[in-house]
């Protein structure tokens, strides 16, 4: 029987003593009989070589496989290098950081203590949102971060939360949002969770503002089963929700894409205690779960969990959590005692079935001849309207706007809005609104008739017109797709 061969990067810090003890763990449940686990070199060692944190040879092993198991990965603080744990989910459209928070025995929290039940996913967009990383200076005192969020990357997410939900019968699936300030994105996000949720009438769906949300998972955590979100925001709500149930000791994650998804823990290399064999294993382990889960290997998942669960149970801890490092083992000792436990149940909590699956049904997708495009709106109509015109400039509000006036003048199109991060000063607007060295300037079409007339050609002449007087920093073109606005007021508009 060939066996299915999954990239293996123990990572950097404590990874390779984690991920040592995971995989003798794995080894020991009997999954080696199906599983091939092949070494990949990326992490801090490779920046030198690469500046990707990856050689030629991983990426390569890492498209042939489909499935990566990973510990931590540093990033490099300043200077160029960017996180390869961010890097290996955009590049291989890891869409979905699938994200398990359950309290676990022996490992005692606030809740735990009060009797509250913890047991939720998280769900983060994993590839769009701030984490595309565009970023540009626009003038002395100005960088913005560009945001964006794409129907088919929510639709992506979504109904991979979904069809979890389903797989597990969860009846209630919340997103988390910010769609009240953020109306076109974040709104976007929203919309397609519920297009996408539309598919599943038995499961229920709720929406929450994220700022509610942390409150709400700290007062009554028990009210959630599954929450989507946007990447950043997921990001933030995943630690708190690691905080719920012990810490990231006990967080694991799966990153889930058509082609290629990724295995690991949620915490980092944990610099303070590496190379010491002090490390908690159970977040990488938990991992490990989820990954056998995803391959096909059910029955194997359930026994290396009971096992675990029982281990904890009989209160066998590392130092960071149970009794604290006085009574604390080392990582191997943790795993061995998890060994010692195959094949037993936890007497505390219901054990998790042991199904009849054992084998690989994971089947690696065939590698795209091209990047596969993904699209949603398809019949949409749009029209030019106008343009934002961003300039870098010092000059009082009245002045700025009467010259930007006179440039328009001879042009199809009216300045209708000044606006200074994001705040409306002309036409109307408060003295009191500080201002920056970065204005937009919006120009929309004098005569509505014109819509659907005029191209780009006519923004792009007014945005030289503006260009011979002006910096001029960025430029937006205004759209109306099928008669809906594509461009948002500005406050106080
Ligand atoms: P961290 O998660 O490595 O450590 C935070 C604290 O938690 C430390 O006190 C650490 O000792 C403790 N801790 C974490 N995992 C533990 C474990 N398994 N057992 C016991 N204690 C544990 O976060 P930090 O310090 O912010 O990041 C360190 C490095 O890890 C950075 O270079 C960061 O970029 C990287 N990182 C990598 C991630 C990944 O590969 N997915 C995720 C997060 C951070």
């Amino acid at each position: 029987m060939s066996r299915l061969k999954i990239a293996l990067a123990p990572g950097d810090g404590i990874g390779p003593e984690i991920m040592a003890a995971s995989v003798a763990l794995l080894d020991a449940a009997g999954v080696s009989a199906h599983v091939e686990f092949v070494p990949v070199e990326m992490g801090a060692g490779v920046f030198d070589r690469d500046s990707r944190g990856l050689t030629d040879e991983a990426i390569s092993t890492v498209e042939q496989c489909g499935i990566v198991y990973k510990g931590p990965m540093a990033t490099p603080s300043g200077g160029g290098g960017k996180s390869i744990n961010v890097t290996l989910r955009k590049m291989y459209g890891a869409f979905a950081n699938i994200r398990h928070f359950q309290a676990l025995p022996g490992v005692e929290t606030l809740y735990s203590k009060a009797g509250v039940p913890v047991d939720f996913y998280v769900i983060r967009e994993n590839l769009e949102d701030t984490y595309g990383g565009i970023e540009h200076r626009l003038t002395n005192d100005v960088i913005e971060c560009k945001r964006l969020i794409s129907a088919p990357g929510c639709d992506q997410v979504h109904r991979a939360a979904f069809a979890l939900a389903d797989r597990l019968g969860i009846a209630l699936v919340h997103c988390g949002h910010k769609a009240n300030i953020m109306k076109m994105t974040d709104g976007l996000f929203l919309e397609r969770f519920h297009k996408a949720g539309e598919n599943y009438p038995g499961i229920q769906r709720a929406d929450v503002i994220v700022d509610a949300l942390c409150m709400n998972l700290v007062l009554r955590p028990q009210q959630f089963r599954m929450v989507v979100l946007p990447n950043l925001q997921g990001d933030i709500v995943s630690d708190l929700a690691a905080g719920l149930v012990g810490g990231l000791g006990f967080a694991p994650s799966a990153n889930i894409g058509n082609h290629v998804s990724i295995f690991e823990a949620v915490h980092g290399t944990a610099p303070d205690i590496a190379g010491r064999g002090i490390a908690n294993p159970t977040a990488l382990i938990l991992s490990g779960i989820m990954m056998l889960r995803h391959i096909g290997l059910l029955r194997q998942a359930a026994k290396i969990e009971n096992a675990l669960l029982a281990t904890l149970e009989a209160g066998v801890h590392t130092g960071d959590f149970g009794g604290g490092p006085a009574t604390a083992v080392k990582t191997m000792a943790f795993v061995e005692a998890i060994v010692a436990h195959l094949g037993k149940q936890p007497s505390t909590r219901e054990p998790v079935p042991v199904p009849e699956q054992h084998s690989v049904t994971f089947t690696r997708p065939d590698r795209p001849r091209v990047n596969p495009l993904l699209r949603t709106y398809e019949q949409m109509v749009s029209h030019h309207v106008g343009a934002d015109i961003y300039i870098d400039t010092l000059l009082p509000v009245p002045e700025l706007a009467e010259i930007l006036q006179r440039l328009c003048e001879a042009t199809p199109f009216k300045l209708t809005l000044l606006s200074n991060r994001g705040t409306q000063v002309w036409p109307t607007g408060s003295p009191f609104t500080e201002v920056v060295d970065y204005y937009r300037a919006r120009f929309q079409v004098r005569d509505t008739n014109m819509i659907g007339v005029l191209g780009q050609s006519s923004t792009v002449s007014l945005f030289n017109r503006i260009a011979e007087k002006f910096q001029v920093t960025d430029f937006q073109p205004l759209k109306m797709y099928d008669g809906q606005a594509g461009y948002s007021m500005a406050q106080g508009q």
